[in-house]
């Protein structure tokens, strides 16, 4: 009896974890970019070298700018619930597609973020390159990328400031 029972709920149980993926499965993630305006583009606006123009869009651009590309599994719920949160969460945070829209100084703690999360291996996020091969940046490609990144920054009290807390990483 007991055995019956038991194998009565755990059939309901999975029949109704497959309902359930069925039913959510209309509540589709809006996959349309906000558009894009070239004027605004930290890309586009700044001209980094081609080299790291293929880091930044292979590497960030998908999360942090309007030109994300959305991949298959982008159809299925609730991974795509997943992905829509960290594409709104990192454009809240930092989007390239809105660059000159931020005042100097914000843009300054950005690009001071972005060079501290990519020495830290903390960008992109793991959750990404373990799909996106092409998104893991190896020693030299983080190197040209923070480069390029700390050239731009504008505020030399901080950036002394952040030089001498990463001295030991520097030659
Ligand atoms: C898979 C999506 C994804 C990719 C790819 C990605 N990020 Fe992020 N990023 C996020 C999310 C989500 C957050 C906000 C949550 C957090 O801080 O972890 C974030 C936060 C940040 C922040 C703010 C951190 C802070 O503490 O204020 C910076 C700066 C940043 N990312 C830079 C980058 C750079 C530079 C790249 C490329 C080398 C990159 N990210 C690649 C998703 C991504």
């Amino acid at each position: 009896m007991k055995k019956i029972l038991k194998k009565i709920t755990l059939k309901k149980v999975i029949v109704t974890l497959f309902v359930i993926f069925i039913v959510i499965q209309a509540f589709r993630i809006d996959t349309n970019n906000p558009p894009v305006d070239p004027a605004k583009d930290f890309i586009a606006v700044n001209k980094p070298t081609q080299e790291v123009v293929t880091i930044l869009k292979n590497a960030c651009y998908d999360c942090h700018s309007n030109e994300s590309v959305y991949p298959w599994y982008s159809n299925i719920a609730p991974v795509s619930w997943w992905l829509k949160d960290h594409i709104n969460e990192a454009r809240h945070e930092l989007n390239f597609s809105e660059w000159t829209t931020y005042p100097s100084l914000k843009q300054d703690k950005k690009l001071r973020k972005s060079i501290k999360e990519i020495e830290e291996g903390g960008m992109p996020l793991d959750s990404y390159t373990w799909i996106h091969k092409n998104a893991i940046l190896n020693k030299v490609q983080q190197k040209t990328l923070t480069d390029y990144l700390n050239s731009l920054r504008t505020h030399e009290a901080d950036k002394n400031k952040d030089n001498h807390e990463h001295e030991e990483h520097r030659d």
